[in-house]
């Protein structure tokens, strides 16, 4: 069976160091979800989000595939509902809106689960509101691009290669004290344009007043 995705060391890791993206959206996710209703998260992560959205007085219920970011989310927003959902084969509760940020859908192995989850997630609310990575993503970024972190014990070597124009790699190397792990992400790129028309959903530029990164696109779905 396939590892899970951000595993203890690096679902610790990017919540202490990479939820800043998650604040930069939440006020333009929150703006578009308007009064307080029920919203589903999806890929929740450590709570980066779910913090915010809990603030604007939403009742959500804080899902991700990953049991260690689960953790994180407990103690992040404890007054969101905990549970663990996998895309693209677990069902997804009927909810008012759902929501995804951090590019969740572009993790699923095939552009056919890309699409199904889509459209499971708009079914399962009125609004769907996420972002997801374009296949312009890899034009700006063609050279593999090395990075280093760290934080308070560990330190994290990440190396990102566009191995084929629809995929990202994402090769980890984590040091902690208690050792060394690796982890390997693979992000697929896809034609939002045309996603969007199959799932029936408008493509923006940014959930709000954000500037999002090149190759980032937002994905609403209402009815
Ligand atoms: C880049 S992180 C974003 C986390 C959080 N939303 C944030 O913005 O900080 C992507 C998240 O998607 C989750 N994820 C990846 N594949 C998934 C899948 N198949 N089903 C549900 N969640 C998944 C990961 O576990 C991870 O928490």
């Amino acid at each position: 069976m396939k590892e899970p995705y951000y595993r203890m060391d690096l679902a610790r890791i990017h919540h202490e160091a990479f939820g800043d993206y998650a604040d930069s959206v939440a006020p333009g996710v929150v703006s578009l979800l308007g009064a307080p209703c029920n919203v589903v998260e999806l890929g929740c992560g450590g709570g980066a989000l779910t913090r915010h959205l809990v603030a604007a007085g939403h009742r959500v219920i804080a899902t991700d595939a990953s049991p260690a970011m689960l953790d994180i989310t407990r103690q992040t927003a404890p007054e969101a509902e905990i549970r663990a959902l996998e895309l693209p084969n677990d069902p997804i509760p009927n909810t008012d809106a759902v929501v995804a940020v951090g590019t969740v859908f572009n993790y699923l192995a095939s552009k056919t689960d890309v699409e199904r989850s889509l459209v499971a997630a708009a079914r399962a609310g009125d609004l769907l509101v996420t972002d997801i990575l374009d296949l312009s993503y890899g034009d700006t970024r063609p050279e593999p691009v090395d990075y280093f972190h760290e934080g308070h014990g560990w330190k994290l070597w990440t190396l990102n290669t566009l191995e084929a124009p629809d995929r990202v790699v994402r090769e980890m190397t984590i040091e902690t004290r208690a050792g060394v792990t690796h982890e390997r992400h693979v992000n697929l790129l896809v034609d939002v344009e045309e996603i969007a028309s199959r799932v029936g959903a408008k493509v923006r530029g940014s959930f709000g007043d954000e500037v999002l990164p090149s190759g980032f696109r937002v994905l609403l779905a209402s009815h």
